[in-house]
């Protein structure tokens, strides 16, 4: 089981990093994604449009790439009411310390000082994250490091959950699986906040003129300068989207300043354009057709919920609320 917040549009680094494993994973699992819209509300409240304008298209892209609503559950948060009433059963049990220490608690408050996150939602992130997932008795988490201390309380809740009353939910274990690196035009991590990101929406011109701009080894600052792949960004994108034989003309021409950055860019944008085209075609082809994705997401969320509310007679049992 996992989840991502739908609050902006996706980037390549969500689909190596995301979107790739959570399709492999498909294979060997039964699997629950879903959209995180109330945990999105938890940063974006005081401007929730956001959420409605990239729902619909996140789904897209989520099947665009390969999530099979056959053989995977894809739902919204919100359409699941019983993640909320797990969320409140839980939130009498968890102690205040676990959440005023959760990490990722004061870092989010430093990190998105525009947004005022001192609200009683933001610190109970961790709580609904963990009914998010004890809900379905998930056993594994795909997720990134950042979720690690989530994932932390989510184990301690569900041990204290089994202490006080029984056990219902097995301890969720992240799967952490590694992934390309994938650097923005300006070489750091891809992130829409560093707004350097490269889009799956992007059409070939837009990705041509982002790649463009992107920065290569400073030490090339002429074209006779022999340049240094290892510490490159658009070298490193190459290895995601380029040939071996590529990969290694470019390593050797680099180094004596055979080939020029610019040429280099030209080879990228057009391998990574080709990657993209088939999907950028399936994600047309989900866009004409909005409201059957929306009948896909419905499916989802009404299985989603048979599961969820017969996790929720066992806890309201245990909890005494079953009377
Ligand atoms: N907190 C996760 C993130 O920001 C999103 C999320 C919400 C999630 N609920 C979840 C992830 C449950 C995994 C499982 O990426
Ligand atoms: Fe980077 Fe390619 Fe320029 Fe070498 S030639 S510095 S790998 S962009």
């Amino acid at each position: 089981m996992s989840g991502m917040r739908p609050t902006g549009k996706t980037h390549l680094g969500h689909l190596h990093g995301v979107f790739e494993n959570w399709r492999q994973l498909q294979q060997r699992y039964e699997c629950f994604y879903f959209a995180a819209d109330w945990h999105a509300l938890t940063s974006e409240y005081k401007d929730p449009l956001v959420i409605q304008e990239t729902m619909g298209e996140m789904f897209v892209d989520w099947l665009s790439v390969g999530i099979d609503p056959e053989k995977s559950t894809i739902f919204v948060q919100s359409w699941v009411k019983e993640h909320a009433e797990l969320h409140l059963l839980l939130s009498m049990i968890t102690p205040l310390g676990w959440l005023e220490r959760n990490p990722t608690y004061k870092e989010q408050q430093e990190e998105l000082k525009g947004k005022d996150l001192g609200t009683y939602g933001f610190l109970g992130y961790p709580v609904l994250q963990a009914a998010d997932i004890l809900i379905y008795k998930a056993h594994y988490v795909p997720v990134g490091k950042d979720q690690l201390p989530h994932l932390e309380i989510t184990r301690e809740i569900a041990r204290r959950f089994a202490f006080l009353y029984r056990q219902v939910f097995p301890e969720p274990q992240a799967l952490l699986t590694e992934a390309p690196n994938v650097p923005g035009i300006d070489g750091r991590k891809m992130s829409k906040s560093y707004d350097n990101a490269i889009y799956l929406a992007d059409p070939p011109e837009v990705i041509a003129q982002k790649v463009s701009q992107m920065f290569t080894d400073p030490q090339r600052g002429r074209r006779t300068d022999p340049g240094r792949p290892e510490v490159c960004s658009v070298f490193t994108l190459h290895k995601i989207y380029s040939p071996p034989e590529t990969l290694r003309e470019i390593n050797e021409e680099c180094r004596r300043a055979g080939i020029g950055c610019v040429d280099c860019k030209r080879i990228l944008t057009k391998n990574l354009c080709d990657y993209l085209a088939p999907l950028q075609e399936r994600r047309r082809h989900y866009l004409g057709r909005l409201s059957e994705v929306r009948d896909i997401v419905e499916e989802g969320s009404a299985r989603a919920r048979r599961v969820a509310s017969a996790t929720m007679e066992e806890v309201r049992e245990a909890m005494g609320m079953a009377w």
